[in-house]
C-alpha cells in the first residue's frame, strides 16, 4: 500500500497559503492529507479545499506533535523562526516562504529549475527564495551556464500583493494618511522605491535579498549585483528589467532560443505586433515570462531582459510545491 503524507500549511489564510491551497487542488497530489494553521486571529475562518470544508486552526507549540512529513510555511519570517525548528524535531520537513533561513549555510535555497540538486542536502529546512529572486534566476541559470555572468543590475517594478493582503488593500482601497495599512506613502499613482527596510548602506533589505540570494542560488560568489526595487500600482505579478554582462560574447539569436528551451520560461518577444510580457498575461501563471530581449550596446557582452512573473504562484506558493514534489 503506498504510504499517505501529511502536510501541514502553514499560513493558510493569507495571500501566499490561499495560493498554496488552490495550487495544490490543482495538482491533486496523490495520497496526501492536509492540515490548515493560521494565527489565533483568524483561527476558526474556514476554507473549501478540495471540495471538503477545513477549518483553519491556530498555530501552536503542540501543532506538530501529531506527526507531519512536510510543512509549508507561508507566515512571516518570526513564525518560521519560532516554529519550524519544533517541526523539524518532530520529524517534519519544512518549505519555508519567509526570508528566516534563506541566508543560512546549513539550508538550501531552491528554485527547481535552477538548482534542484540542493534540495537532497537539506536537514529539514528547504528555503523558498525571494520572489523577485525566483523569477530572476530562472532565465540567468541557462544564460550563466553559456555565457558565465560577470555583472547583473536589477530593476524591479512589484505588485502590491508582494506585500501580502494588506497591500493589495492599500492599493485598491487608494489609501491615504492614517488609512494606510502597509505602505509608508500611497501606493495608488506613486512608484515606491522602498521594499522592506532600508539598512545602513541606503539599500532596502528587498535590494540586499536580491543579491544574496541571487549569488547562493546560482553558487557564484564573485558575481557582481546591484538592485533598485521598486513597488508599483499593480495588483499581481512582479516585472523586473534585468541587465547582464557576461565573460563571454553572444549571439543574440543562440540566446533566445536557449531561453526559449530552458525549463519554465515562456519567451514573449514580438515587438513589430506590441508583444513582451506583462503582469495581466503572467497572472494565474507558473512559468516566467522573458521578452525585450536585445543587446546593450553601451558595454561590451551585455544584454537587456524584461522578465515578468506571478510573485504569488512561481514566486511562492507554486515553487514550494515544486519543492515539495521533488522531495515525494
Ligand atoms: N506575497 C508574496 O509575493 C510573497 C512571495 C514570497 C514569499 N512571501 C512570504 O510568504 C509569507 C506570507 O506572505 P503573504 O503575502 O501570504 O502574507 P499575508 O497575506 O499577510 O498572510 C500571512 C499569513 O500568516 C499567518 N500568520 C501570521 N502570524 C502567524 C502566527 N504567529 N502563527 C501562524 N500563522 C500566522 C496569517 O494568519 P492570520 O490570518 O491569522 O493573520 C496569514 O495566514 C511571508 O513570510 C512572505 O515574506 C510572500
Amino acid at each position: 500500500m503506498s504510504k499517505t503524507y501529511k502536510l501541514a500549511i502553514v499560513g493558510a489564510t493569507g495571500l501566499v497559503g490561499r495560493t498554496a491551497l488552490k495550487v495544490l487542488e490543482e495538482k491533486n497530489l496523490p495520497n496526501f492529507e492536509y492540515k490548515l494553521f493560521c494565527s489565533k486571529k483568524s483561527a476558526g475562518t474556514k476554507l473549501t479545499f478540495m471540495g471538503k470544508e477545513y477549518i483553519a486552526e491556530e498555530l501552536t507549540e503542540k501543532s506538530f506533535d501529531e506527526g507531519f512529513d512536510f510543512a509549508i510555511f507561508s507566515a512571516g519570517g518570526n513564525t518560521s523562526k519560532h516554529f519550524a525548528p519544533i517541526a523539524v524535531s518532530k520529524g517534519c520537513i519544512v518549505i519555508d516562504n519567509s526570508s528566516a533561513f534563506r541566508m543560512d549555510e546549513n539550508v538550501p535555497l531552491v528554485v527547481p529549475e535552477v538548482n534542484p540538486e540542493d534540495i537532497s542536502w537539506n536537514k529539514g529546512i528547504i528555503a523558498n527564495p525571494n520572489c523577485s529572486t525566483i523569477q530572476a534566476v530562472v532565465p540567468l541559470k541557462p544564460l550563466d551556464d553559456k555565457y558565465k555572468i560577470k555583472r547583473i543590475v536589477y530593476s524591479t517594478y512589484q505588485a502590491c500583493s508582494g506585500a501580502g493582503l494588506r497591500g493589495v488593500e492599500d492599493l485598491i482601497t487608494k489609501a491615504k494618511g492614517n488609512d494606510l495599512k502597509k505602505f509608508a506613502h500611497p501606493i495608488y499613482n506613486n512608484c515606491l522605491p522602498h521594499i522592506d527596510v532600508f539598512e545602513e548602506d541606503g539599500y532596502t533589505k528587498e535590494e540586499h535579498k536580491m543579491i544574496n540570494e541571487t549569488r547562493k542560488i546560482l553558487g557564484r560568489q564573485d558575481i557582481r549585483i546591484t538592485a533598485t526595487t521598486v513597488r508599483v500600482p499593480v495588483e499581481n505579478c512582479h516585472s523586473e528589467a534585468i541587465n547582464i554582462e557576461f565573460e563571454n560574447d553572444f549571439v543574440l539569436e543562440d540566446v533566445i532560443n536557449l531561453l526559449k528551451n530552458s525549463p519554465g520560461i515562456i519567451v514573449q518577444d514580438d515587438v513589430s505586433n506590441n508583444i513582451y510580457p506583462l503582469s495581466t498575461n503572467a497572472n494565474g501563471h507558473d512559468e516566467v515570462f522573458v521578452g525585450r530581449i536585445r543587446r546593450d550596446f553601451s558595454n561590451p557582452n551585455s544584454l537587456n531582459l524584461w522578465v515578468v512573473a506571478d510573485n504569488i504562484r512561481k514566486g511562492a506558493a507554486s515553487n514550494a510545491i515544486q519543492i515539495l514534489e521533488k522531495l515525494i
